[in-house]
């Protein structure tokens, strides 16, 4: 057909979503419901993200929420859209947010088969200076009786779907639903995610790390040796370079694009690292799986941790292949 077809042919993410929904034949559209929800909450944040300078919501909100954060303005606003709009798709029963203590259990009569985990806005600490934010969100089925805590302590190898939202120069959302990895880039002027990256896959090795160095001192004997190996390499390899954004989902999507390896290694003061298992390590760790990378705690393979609390936190090593298996015998070594 022609070669412009493309252009007239829009594969938007509802599409999209609805033609992978086609090959289960049992499905009810639920989950393209659900999704369509997500998408919409997406949409409002990068609205809100892109003026946000303008419109005074910058700045702190003036509370602290459970992680002992100060809560910034646009944490807030963006956890309140994402909860109001889960609910109103009538397809959930728990949601899980950084934002909140605790879970919300949705009320019987609008309650739906799905347990969404989200990060309303990770990066919090970049919003005041310009730098990419992002939401990221992970999907469990729950099944019909009444919703408890544990069903949501599932390992993120029971997740359904997972992807984020990177609010940057363009807003992309980067989606799995289990059959690989899809990037969307929203064409405001349709007020759509349009298929801009089909079937993302990450390279096999990399030549970034992406690390918070400041934490050295107080790293463990493998993540040492591993950066140690990355800056000073004994084969006579060039060494790699160094990227570190301090907005996961950018420094998760720069890996993903570009290959290497991004860590959150845990420390003598922080043992089990910052980032947040439900709703940071898992659905990051389902995306890296999906385009065929791997992700490691140090200690097992991320998606098989079985959380015990709602914000419990993992040291994370995730991004290529082989730069993960690197450091995967460094800790075997250790162990
Ligand atoms: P959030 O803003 O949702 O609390 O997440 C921040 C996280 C994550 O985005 C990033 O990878 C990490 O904090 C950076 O931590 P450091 O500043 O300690 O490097
Ligand atoms: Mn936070
Ligand atoms: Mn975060
Ligand atoms: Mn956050």
């Amino acid at each position: 057909h022609s070669a412009d077809a493309h252009r007239t042919d829009l594969m938007t993410i509802t599409r999209f979503v609805l033609n992978e929904q086609s090959k289960h034949p049992e499905s009810r559209g639920d989950f393209t419901i659900l999704l369509s929800h997500i998408v919409l909450g997406c949409k409002f944040v990068c609205s809100a993200v892109s003026k946000a300078g303008l419109a005074k919501l910058i700045g702190l909100a003036g509370e602290t929420n459970v992680q002992g954060e100060e809560q910034k303005k646009l944490d807030v606003l963006s956890n309140d859209v994402f909860i109001k709009a889960l609910i109103s798709s009538g397809r959930t029963c728990i949601l899980v947010s950084e934002e909140d203590e605790e879970a919300t259990f949705v009320e019987p009569s609008n309650r739906g088969k799905y347990c969404v985990v989200f990060d309303p806005l990770d990066g919090s600490s970049n919003i005041d200076c310009g730098v990419s934010i992002g939401t990221i969100f992970g999907i469990y089925m729950v099944d019909g009786h009444d919703p408890t805590i544990e069903d949501v302590l599932q390992p993120g190898k029971n997740m359904l779907a997972a992807g984020y939202c990177m609010y940057g120069s363009s807003c992309t959302l980067v989606l799995s639903t289990g059959t690989g990895v899809n990037g969307f880039t929203l064409d405001p002027s349709l007020g759509e995610f349009i298929l801009t990256h089909p079937d993302i896959k990450i390279p096999k090795k990399g030549k970034i790390y992406s690390v918070n160095e400041g934490n050295a001192k107080n790293w463990d004997g493998p993540t040492t040796k591993y950066v140690e190996k990355c800056k000073f390499p004994k084969d006579g390899s060039s060494p790699k370079s160094l990227r570190y954004i301090g907005s996961m989902v950018a420094d998760v999507h720069r890996t993903l694009l570009y290959g290497g390896i991004f860590l959150y290694p845990g420390d003598k003061k922080s043992p089990n690292g910052k980032l947040r298992v439900l709703y940071e390590v898992f659905p990051m760790s389902f995306l890296m799986e999906q385009a065929g990378g791997q992700a490691f705690t140090g200690k097992i393979r991320a998606l098989d941790l079985v959380p015990k609390k709602l914000h419990e936190r993992s040291p994370i090593f995730l991004g290529s292949y082989d730069d993960v298996e690197e450091i995967k015998a460094l800790y075997a070594a250790e162990a």
